[in-house]
């Protein structure tokens, strides 16, 4: 079932993706080379804590941490660990919190210290397919426009758009119905209606799309070795366009 949300509803989730956002801005300085997942970790669950907010991931599916970080091959659902960040890795913080029962998802991509071409070009353009994937979210569109969108900006370039993990809805549960994959076809797929609030969360890759999953049963990595990278917001859908719940200052 999909549940459309009110504008109060909307407005309480904003207030958790805005924290969010504030928690990412403090990212930017803190990722540093010499730091680990685990002290990236800590202190986002600490900044979440601190706000009297849950760290919803703890718990989720007997999932451990606050954060899931990924570096360089790794798709999603990292594990943070005890190794040391180095520069030029690619890292890619997800984190999802709950505040007063609402909750937000937001993924965003750090490059320890300096990037290389590779690095810094696979991060512009995964950006920018986040962002072409939001203004397809609008109000009598369709979920395949969204990935329509960000398909058709990515293949040309010659990256890849990750199948296997996909948006979702979100509201007072982390994951609801409807699915939102990162490819497809317009125009196809449940209509987008007003009210409606959904991450977008694109996974764009180097070299092939397919992925394998590491032992631990939780992380995926690219099949052939090449770089993932991602960003993720929870958004609403309004008869004013998109609203960007969990957007950053710049
Ligand atoms: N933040 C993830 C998402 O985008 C959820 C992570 S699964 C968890 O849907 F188990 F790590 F929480
Ligand atoms: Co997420």
């Amino acid at each position: 079932m999909i549940t459309r949300k009110s504008r109060r509803e909307i407005d309480e989730m904003k207030k958790t993706g805005q924290l969010l956002a504030s928690i990412h801005e403090q990212l930017r300085d803190f990722i540093k080379p010499g730091i680990t997942g685990h002290d990236i970790d800590k202190f986002v669950e600490k900044l979440i804590l601190d706000n009297g907010a849950i760290a919803a991931q703890i718990g989720y599916q007997g999932y451990e941490y606050a954060t899931c970080i990924s570096v360089n091959d790794e798709i999603c659902h990292g594990f943070p660990t005890n190794k040391v960040l180095k520069n030029g890795d690619l890292i890619k913080v997800d984190t999802v919190i709950d505040l007063d029962g609402a909750y937000s998802d937001s993924c965003w991509a750090y490059v320890v210290g300096e990037g290389s071409k590779e690095v810094t070009d696979l991060m512009d353009v995964t950006k920018e397919a986040l962002y072409k994937g939001i203004e397809a979210a609008q109000v009598g569109n369709r979920i395949g426009d969204i990935g329509s969108a960000i398909q058709k900006y990515v293949e040309p370039k010659g990256y890849s758009v990750v199948r296997e993990f996909v948006g979702h809805g979100i509201g007072p549960t982390m994951h609801e119905e409807p699915s939102v994959p990162h490819y497809g076809v317009a125009g196809k797929g449940t209509r987008l209606k007003e009210g409606m609030t959904i991450t977008i969360e694109p996974m764009i890759n180097t070299g092939t799309w397919k992925s394998k999953m590491d032992d631990n049963g939780w992380t995926a990595r690219t099949q052939d070795g090449g770089l993932s990278c991602q960003y993720e917001h929870t958004i609403a859908i309004t008869k004013d366009g998109p609203e960007i719940l969990t957007l950053q200052k710049d």
